[in-house]
């Protein structure tokens, strides 16, 4: 390893999220439109060997963790072998994966095999009827199908990622934070964010941490739980006698910029030092016109150094942008 890669705010950055995809078999109402998504195509998507060149150099800068994300990862053609690539990375300790679940039970057994170490599973409803309508798709039962494989063949931990939205999936917060109970999967409540589908963030649907927590504690205390350095942004609990830990993620109301450690490589090759910041570092064409490795190194450097110290979103909403997570990585 040549040295971390250290930012000008005195971050380590070792954790890089890759999206190989903008496509999606789901439509999640605050993600994509349902019809006329216009997709990345084919040609500006980086090519699984451009993204391996792009990891093998930032390994030797420090880092050490990579993401898989989307769109939906599991859509992307040839997924396991790339992850079977990318596990044999030197300097790649720990890969994970964050899908909608839709195709993980077919995926799940090749996926261990491949060095897949964790995933997360986007789940925003455990009634059919809901999950329909905010997914747009009638795959409620495959995702849990998913979950149950996954849990089977070691796949560990799995955790479970839910945005609750006011007026749309609100009342099952205890029905998620239960799984934790008699199982030991980690759910996840994000709070919804900014950005995605244009016009469906609105202040009011926003629940912050606080309000889920109180939400929560008709089950139980909850138990603060150790972080391990894989919680990533995640104040992690637990109720009481749960096999399971709860996290929260609160990007608005109590942003964790100041211990980000994160890069995103986003499908069509652009480094995104920032999920909230419009600036990007183009690695796509540079290295189709055939640059060396130490220009890579010197891009992977600025996008390190052009990474803002904090997104200040709630100071400047609404605010709409140009991608949306599916298009950044999610
Ligand atoms: N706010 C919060 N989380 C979001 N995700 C996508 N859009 C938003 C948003 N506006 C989440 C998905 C998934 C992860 C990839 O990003 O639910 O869990
Ligand atoms: Fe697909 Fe995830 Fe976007 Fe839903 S949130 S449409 S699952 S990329």
């Amino acid at each position: 390893m040549i040295g971390p890669l250290q930012d000008q705010f005195d971050r380590k950055i070792d954790y890089m999220r890759v999206s190989v995809t903008d496509r999606c078999n789901l439509r999640c109402i605050y993600c994509m439109p349902s019809e006329g998504v216009k997709f990345i195509e084919h040609h500006e998507i980086l090519r699984y060997e451009e993204i391996l060149r792009i990891v093998r150099v930032a390994s030797r800068f420090g880092i050490s963790k990579v993401r898989i994300t989307g769109g939906e990862p599991l859509m992307r053609r040839d997924i396991v072998r790339f992850i079977a690539s990318l596990s044999e990375v030197s300097g790649i300790e720990d890969i994970s994966l964050t899908t909608n679940g839709v195709l993980l039970k077919l995926y799940a057994g090749d996926l261990f095999k491949a060095g897949l170490h964790r995933i997360n599973v986007s789940l925003d409803s455990l009634d059919p009827v809901k999950y329909e309508s905010i997914t747009r798709g009638n795959h409620l039962s495959d995702v849990w199908e998913g979950i149950e494989e996954a849990e089977r063949i070691g796949l560990k931990p799995i955790k479970i990622n839910n945005v609750p939205i006011r007026g749309f999936n609100d009342d099952e917060i205890l029905d998620f934070a239960m799984l934790t109970i008699k199982r030991p999967i980690g759910v996840r409540f994000i709070e919804f964010m900014p950005i995605g589908a244009k016009e469906i963030w609105e202040e009011r649907k926003y629940i912050s941490t606080e309000e889920i927590k109180n939400k929560i504690r008709v089950l139980g205390d909850l138990k603060p739980v150790n972080s391990d350095r894989q919680a990533g942004p995640a104040e992690n609990y637990r109720l009481p006698g749960a096999s399971g830990v709860i996290g929260f993620i609160s990007p608005l109301s109590n942003h964790f910029c100041s211990t980000c450690n994160r890069l995103r490589l986003t499908s069509d090759g652009k480094l995104r030092p920032c999920l909230f910041s419009e600036s990007e570092i183009d690695l796509k064409n540079p290295i189709r016109n055939g640059c060396d490795d130490d220009e890579i190194e010197r891009l992977l450097c600025l996008a390190v150094q052009i990474k803002p110290q904090g997104h200040r979103i709630t100071e400047r909403m609404p605010c709409r942008f140009q991608r949306t997570m599916s298009k950044i990585g999610g």
